[in-house]
């Protein structure tokens, strides 16, 4: 059982107002708040070994160099990576992707198909149309359903050995949508294709095992999880990361420098050039330490109790329809009332101190499909609670009676 009464009070922006309301936030797919415990770590960071790592002798620069490569090692323990080098520090889940389809553009010929699902963020659909325009290759899409679940039917009659890569989230971040990513692994691997899932959206509330899955890449945000913005990772099995070339050129990331020829520096330095968000990194191990502590399990129990109780409330408003109903879902809820624009209703919330995301999502594909400009999405955190889904309910009601 979560305490939420302490937990919130672990997080001091949960205290503040908004428009002279008690903030209610539930903008948490958008980013999750930090906790005092992370924020602690921050402030000691540069109260006390701020220096640059990896390079200096100096007993800072080994401080900072030792909590950093800690912090990767909790990553690698709460993914159970095999090895810390499969872990690379990144600016984030876009970043990440984005060092993938790069890399990816040497080993993708024009014949080649990419496999992408109907469901994505645009940072896991834009990287790889660039990767086809740079190659030739052709992306294919694999569809959803009304309920904004994946066609698994159609994404196995897709599957072909010209299949080289297949992409998907783990968590649709404007659905909520579970996809089951056991079974588009394991069909991609049958024809030889490579899978990346992408898991800002999964990350805050399920533990991804990276060896169960035998996923060959896996990406997280720090900042879904309680953790600061501008952190992240890209999970790779040491084989594919071996075969990648590097990302970006810079310090760092190199073994041996002449004007001649430059060697590369050893897994996980090679994507890994310039001065990284050390803090950040840091950090995010902190964010995974408190989030751990107080238990994925929990929280996901937690997370549906609060998904039952918002969507059950969320219905009896008449005229409002929820987009996403998928079996598997966490806790975001994305819907519209009537003919109203999600703007009006997102402007009349956030009057009442309730944030809640409006618009398409950086998703726009899935507002096509639905034949709808956006959507108002409210995505709860272990930190929210049954007195706040009934202030958003009372909200959405206040919201439908003053524009209709
Ligand atoms: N990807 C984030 C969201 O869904 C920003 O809101």
């Amino acid at each position: 059982m979560l305490k939420v009464t302490n937990i919130r009070n672990d997080f001091p922006i949960l205290k503040r107002e908004v428009n002279g309301k008690p903030l209610v936030y539930l903008d948490n797919a958008a980013t999750s708040q930090t906790p005092q415990q992370v924020i602690d770590v921050i402030t000691d960071y540069y109260h006390n070994y701020n220096a640059n790592i990896h390079r200096g002798v100096h007993a800072l620069s080994q401080e900072a160099t030792d909590k950093y490569e800690e912090a990767r090692a909790i990553i690698q323990r709460h993914i159970n990576a095999a090895k810390p080098h499969e872990v690379i520090f990144t600016s984030g889940t876009t970043h990440s992707i984005n060092l993938v389809a790069n890399g990816f553009s040497s080993l993708i010929k024009k014949e080649d198909e990419i496999l992408v699902s109907a469901m994505e963020h645009h940072s896991n659909i834009v990287p790889w149309q660039m990767l086809c325009e740079r190659t030739g290759a052709t992306l294919k899409v694999i569809p959803m359903n009304q309920e904004g679940e994946l066609v698994m039917k159609t994404y196995h009659e897709l599957l072909s050995p010209k299949t080289k890569l297949v992409f998907c989230n783990h968590v649709s971040n404007a659905l909520g949508t579970v996809n089951p990513i056991e079974e588009i692994i394991g069909a991609a691997h049958k024809v030889g294709a490579a899978v990346l899932i992408d898991g800002a959206q999964a990350a805050p509330h399920i533990i991804a095992d990276v060896q169960a899955l035998d996923v060959d890449f896996y990406t997280i945000s720090a900042h879904k999880v309680c953790g600061p913005t501008g952190a992240g990772m890209l999970y790779g099995k040491e084989e594919w990361l071996k075969r990648l070339p590097p990302y970006q050129g810079g310090g760092e990331m190199i073994a041996e420098v002449t004007f001649e020829k430059t060697t590369y520096a050893d897994l996980p330095h090679k994507f890994e050039a310039g001065t990284p968000n050390i803090c950040g990194g840091i950090a995010f191990g902190a964010a995974l330490d408190y989030m751990n502590h107080i238990g994925f399990d929990a929280i996901a129990a937690y997370e549906q109790e609060l998904l039952t109780y918002a969507t059950e409330q969320l219905l009896s408003i008449e005229g409002l329809k929820i987009y996403g109903t998928a079996k598997e879902k966490t806790s975001v809820i994305s819907f519209n009332v009537e003919q109203i624009h999600p703007y009006d209703i997102g402007t009349i919330l956030d009057k009442l101190g309730i944030a809640v995301r409006t618009g398409h999502h950086c998703a726009q594909p899935i507002m096509d499909f639905y034949k709808i400009p956006g959507t108002v999405r409210a995505s709860f955190c272990f930190y929210n609670t049954k007195e706040e889904v009934d202030t958003l309910v009372a909200g959405v009601k206040r919201a439908k009676s003053m524009l209709l």
